[in-house]
């Protein structure tokens, strides 16, 4: 099918998002990076263009669709290492694939390294003309995206080469935000109108904190779980983990004034006078000051465990634990260096990308590299991982909870953190799910089936914790991935003659 395609460059660019000026990597050349829009079914054509030069931070870079499934795609779903070659400076990479059979609140991020924490994130909504939820909203348009991010003033290669746990800086919304001691700059301000209903797509970009999310005097019911439409829940705070996403929706139903949005990180300053870890709720008619109103009382929690999907709800597989086709329990923990394992792994990035190891004949995980963190899955048959929480020792400072992300698929949480039971008959359906804490021995087990061939990471979304080699791969029926699927000329075919031609001479 034809493709229009668009143009992602990514730059190098000196911002002030929270008043502070620092060196950038870019979707786009805005923070956040600009909202790609598309509908159900769309075949979305992206072509990165690498402009990057500062050699400060990473120049080269590949981008990821954030819970987007890749189907027969795989090659497209941007992780390098795993499916491609970093993208070279100067060079560019079309991503050609198509969103069947989903849609909802996703985002973009480059996976390489900690390249993301430098700015290298962006919205993604893929819009359903058959939402079951439309009857629920009057708008849902660009402006309803609220997407929560944690900021730095140093660039990821000076903080990763720290010894220690990294503290963001400032909270931002929407790409604005204040920090502590810093000058009153903008903040986001979300504007409604008395009397309308508002889709509001949350997204949590964060490379390290979660955020409680709450709006001053509004509730919010929400209705769609990482690209998933739920049975509405009202609550009047959620916790939102790096990489999770939620809809919700919110009825300015309020005096006309202006509201404090307050998104509290779970590490760095929580504090909000100020305007810090804020953005406005402006109704229309009200001043263009800051609010003044006060926060709480929070009387409707989130509970995770009370999320259904509102469509072919119920997990795959006999509804008991360990009683899938393949069952893993993951055992996690952490070296005196501060490096993580997973069954006693660290990951490492290995020299030739996994998918490209598969295409060249390599099918067995017991070959396949990095060593001890690919897992080889049969092809159509029901997967139950469990993950536990764990501490990260470095510094002592607590690394947990952790938010871990499975590309190429959403999967049904039996356990949800915080639960020692399982749910069988209707458990949330996400793509993201937090660990818990290790104080209260939390542990999570999620199921999938495997019917999407490729090679896809399961990784904590603390993109630090992804950098110290807190992942693996899933290396999912590695006999049904073809090399023909690949046409001549695809983008993946010349990375590989790229690949040799740097390696063979
Ligand atoms: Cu949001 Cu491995 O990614």
């Amino acid at each position: 099918a034809l493709c229009h395609v668009t143009n992602l460059e990514i730059v190098n660019k000196k911002i002030a998002p929270d008043g502070f000026t620092r060196s950038t990597v870019l979707a786009g050349g805005t923070f956040p990076g600009p909202l790609i829009q598309a509908h159900k079914g769309d075949h979305i054509c992206i072509n990165v263009i690498n402009q990057l030069s500062d050699t400060t931070m990473n120049t080269t870079t590949s981008v990821h669709w954030h819970g987007i499934f890749q189907h027969r795609s795989n090659w497209a779903d941007g992780v390098s290492f795993v499916t491609q070659c970093p993208i070279p400076p100067n060079d560019n990479f079309l991503y050609n694939f198509t969103v069947s059979d989903q849609a909802g609140t996703f985002w973009y991020h480059s996976h390489l390294s900690g390249q993301y924490c430098d700015g290298l994130r962006g919205p993604l909504v893929v819009y359903d003309d058959d939402d079951p939820h439309a009857d629920m909203y009057d708008v849902d348009d660009a402006s309803t995206v609220i997407m929560l991010s944690d900021w730095y003033h140093k660039t990821s290669p000076q903080l990763h080469n720290a010894p220690s746990v990294n503290i963001p800086d400032a909270t931002l919304i929407n790409g604005l935000g204040r920090y502590s001691g810093g000058p009153q700059s903008s903040l986001a301000v979300i504007n409604v109108e008395h009397g309308k209903r508002y889709r509001f797509r949350l997204i949590g970009a964060s490379c390290s904190p979660w955020f409680n999310f709450t709006m001053d005097g509004h509730n919010m019911t929400i209705i769609e779980v990482d690209g998933i439409e739920v049975e509405p829940v009202v609550v009047d705070s959620l916790p939102i983990f790096a990489g999770q996403r939620y809809s919700v929706v919110v009825t300015a139903d309020q005096t006309v004034d202006n509201y404090w949005i307050r998104a509290r990180p779970n590490i760095g300053s929580h504090a909000f006078h100020g305007g810090l870890n804020s953005a406005i709720l402006r109704y229309a008619g009200a001043p263009t000051d800051d609010p003044t109103t006060e926060q709480g009382p929070y009387v409707l929690p989130f509970d995770e465990g009370a999320l259904h999907p509102l469509s072919d709800a119920g997990a795959p597989g006999i509804a008991e634990s360990g009683k899938a086709d393949v069952n893993i329990n993951f055992v996690t923990g952490s070296t005196a260096k501060g490096l993580f394992t997973m069954n006693g792994v660290t990951y490492v990035a290995p020299p030739l990308p996994v998918l490209l190891q598969i295409l060249s004949g390599t099918r067995h995980a017991s070959q396949l590299l990095p060593n001890g963190s690919v897992y080889e899955l049969p092809y159509n048959k029901v997967i139950e991982v469990s993950i536990p929480a764990t501490e990260l020792k470095k510094s002592g400072a607590p690394g947990a909870p952790h938010p871990f992300h499975l590309h190429g698929h959403v999967f049904d949480v039996v356990r949800v953190a915080g639960s020692h039971s399982y749910n069988f008959v209707n458990p949330v359906r996400r793509d993201t799910v937090s660990t818990g804490l290790q104080a209260h021995r939390d542990n999570v087990t999620i199921r999938f089936v495997t019917d999407n061939p490729g090679p896809w990471f399961l990784h904590c979304h603390i993109d630090w914790h992804l950098q110290d080699g807190f992942g693996v791969v899933m290396a999912e029926a590695t006999s049904e991935i073809a090399a023909e699927e690949h046409p001549p000329g695809s983008p993946l075919i010349h990375l590989i003659y790229g690949y040799m031609i740097n390696h063979t001479s």
